[in-house]
């Protein structure tokens, strides 16, 4: 029996802890040789994905490897479009592609509302990952915003621009919109569904967030981000907006716990515009690729511009693949041991 690490949630509860939690954005991934082994034998990301009791030991291989304060449940953004109609595959070096797109409101006739039962395999790798992990760490469950799931949908792939996307913001703003409210009610089934199952919270992955300008991330995200999060509650929530520094203030009011921040965004200028939140993040998944004796002085700069309180450390966007797994043990390592020290001191 391990004892019960809470720190994650307690910091998102507004509770005194001993020191600062830490997790990583990617943390179940190609960085762990444990990771690339599963991989092989399983021969693709989606039979990971889709069978639970694979799904499950890759999420609690980093809690064991690197001695993360959670688990995130291994999974990807993508099975929320999956669910509703479009297939997705995982392209070897390319990543996510979709065979269909949604380009017309021709296209959205294909497509339903998902229910949470139509992922029932991430509901069980959860059920599942719950009973293994027996209280050792808290379990993360996690969704990507309805923007950035329907800027996949609508472009068909990744993209460096995301123009097809918001061609369809600028040129068929209703047949946007439609497509939005039946990403945030899939979106929202899906949640409650994970919590149901277990997880003790979630995170809402924004991760195109930053190619909006202002008033339309108002109007084509954070609307439904607000949405999601007043529908999904009994769960603390994480919104990480990647990219939209100029959406601070405005999620401040959102109904969430904590915001995580890219490596982009000024630390004590979020604390001045969202006073409310619980931050989450910021070193540059970069920072990782110095020497361990740099990488501990950028940790503990990140750690003094937070200040101890109110604050969960990660990086400001997941794990590169190819970062030494030491590196990542000495961030996680400084976290612990500095924030713990200066507890120790107050
Ligand atoms: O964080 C974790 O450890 C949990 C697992 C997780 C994955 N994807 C596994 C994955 C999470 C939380 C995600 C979310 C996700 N997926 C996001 C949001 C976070 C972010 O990075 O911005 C996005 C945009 C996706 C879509 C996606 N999935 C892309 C663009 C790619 C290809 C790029 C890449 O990193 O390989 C994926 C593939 C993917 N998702 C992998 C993993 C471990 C790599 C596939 C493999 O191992 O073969």
């Amino acid at each position: 029996m391990y004892p019960a690490n809470t720190v994650v949630t307690d910091v998102l509860l507004g509770k005194r802890t001993s020191r600062t939690p830490v997790w990583l954005m990617r943390q179940a991934g190609r960085v762990l040789s444990e990771y690339r082994k599963v991989r092989e034998d399983a021969g693709s990301f989606k039979k990971m994905v889709t069978t639970p009791e694979l799904a499950c030991e890759v999420t609690i291989q980093p809690v064991d490897i690197l001695g993360v304060d959670a688990a995130i449940i291994f999974s990807d953004i993508l099975v929320v479009p999956e669910a509703m109609g479009l297939r997705y595959e995982m392209e070897e070096n390319r990543g996510p592609v979709f065979p269909r797109r949604i380009d017309s409101a021709n296209d959205l006739r294909d497509l339903h509302i998902a229910q949470a039962e139509e992922l029932s395999y991430v509901m069980d790798a959860i059920a599942l990952t719950k009973r293994e992990l027996n209280g050792r760490v808290p379990l993360i469950g996690f969704a990507g915003a309805p923007w950035t799931i329907f800027a996949y949908m609508v472009e068909g792939s990744g993209s460096k621009t995301f123009s097809r996307a918001r061609r369809m913001l600028y040129r068929e703003p209703e047949l946007a919109h439609h497509l939005l409210d039946m990403i945030t009610a899939s979106t929202v089934n899906y949640l409650k569904g994970q919590v149901k199952a277990g997880a003790d919270l979630i995170q809402i992955f924004d991760s195109w967030a930053g190619v909006l300008g202002p008033d339309q991330y108002d109007e084509f995200s954070l609307k439904y981000i607000r949405r999601i999060c007043d529908e999904v509650t009994g769960v603390p929530r994480i919104v990480f907006p990647k990219g939209a520094f100029f959406a601070r203030r405005g999620l401040n009011d959102v109904n969430c716990e904590a915001v995580g921040l890219d490596w982009n965004m000024d630390i004590r200028e979020s604390r001045q515009l969202m006073p409310d939140k619980v931050l989450q993040g910021n070193l540059d998944p970069c920072a990782l690729y110095a020497t361990r004796d740099d990488i501990r002085k950028a940790t503990i700069k990140m750690l003094e511009a937070f200040g101890p309180d109110k604050h969960i450390a990660n990086l400001g966007h997941g794990l590169y693949p190819d970062t030494e797994v030491d590196s990542v043990r000495c961030f996680v390592d400084t976290v612990k041991e500095y924030s713990e020290k200066v507890r120790g001191r107050k």
